[in-house]
């Protein structure tokens, strides 16, 4: 029925939207963190004042509409999936509850949305604030350094919480088991490539 049915066109959409924004977003965290950061150990004061001005703003701007793209898509399919059945409305449907409660697909879904949240919720409320006022020079001194380590723990966190949020969207729908082993391991598995990554970043691309 896919190709006349409108609610199962409309959610491949908002599907392709939610990974398509979620890559913008993630991408742009992964090049501040893996690329930028270690970049802007090595540059000297004078090269910082040139290059950032130009280049923060961009880079920002991606960032932070791709986190809220893929937040409010990701709300709908949501909505869509967990909150709605078609031809009977609003309300919990069979990928939410059955008779023994939660599925287990639920809680794999809530699991990821609650840490691509937190992380949504660090892009709008503290790292771009921070950004806003050091890149617009309105803070000086202790307080702009205060906001500098702020938005990078808030950038460290959403980093390492990346990689177990995206079991989280991943297994809801190709997974679905979870237990406290399944959730211990693949929680492992997400932080371990960010660990690695950060390590390596220091050391790889230096040249050619
Ligand atoms: C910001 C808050 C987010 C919310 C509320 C959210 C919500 C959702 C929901 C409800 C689904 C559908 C799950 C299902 O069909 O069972 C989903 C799937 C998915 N999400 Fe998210 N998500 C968020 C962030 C992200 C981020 C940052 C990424 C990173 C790329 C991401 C990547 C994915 C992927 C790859 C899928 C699976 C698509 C599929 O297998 O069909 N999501 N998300």
């Amino acid at each position: 029925m896919a190709l006349t049915d409108f609610f199962s066109n409309f959610n491949l959409f908002a599907r392709w939207l939610h990974v398509f924004a979620g890559i913008l977003w993630i991408g742009h965290l992964y090049f501040f963190n893996f690329v930028n950061l270690p970049l802007q150990a090595s540059l000297d004061d004078a090269t910082k004042k040139a290059v950032n001005p130009k280049l923060m703003p961009r880079a920002l701007w991606w960032f932070r509409w791709g986190a809220m793209i893929t937040f409010l898509s990701g709300l709908l399919l949501f909505t869509m999936g967990y909150m709605y059945t078609p031809g009977m409305g609003f309300g919990p449907s069979a990928l939410f509850s059955d008779s023994s409660g939660m599925t287990q697909r639920a809680i794999w879904i809530l699991m990821g949305m609650a840490l691509a949240t937190l992380m949504w919720f660090n892009v709008w409320f503290i790292i771009w604030p921070a950004q806003k006022k050091l890149l617009s020079g309105q803070a000086a001194g202790e307080e702009a350094a205060a906001l500098r380590s702020r938005a990078a723990l808030a950038s460290r966190i959403n980093t390492y919480s990346s990689g177990p949020m995206l079991y989280g969207m991943l297994a809801a729908s190709h997974y679905t088991a979870i237990n406290a082993v399944t959730l211990l391991v693949f929680v492992l598995l997400g932080l371990a490539p960010i660990f690695h990554a950060y390590k390596s970043s220091l050391k790889v691309g230096q040249s050619v």
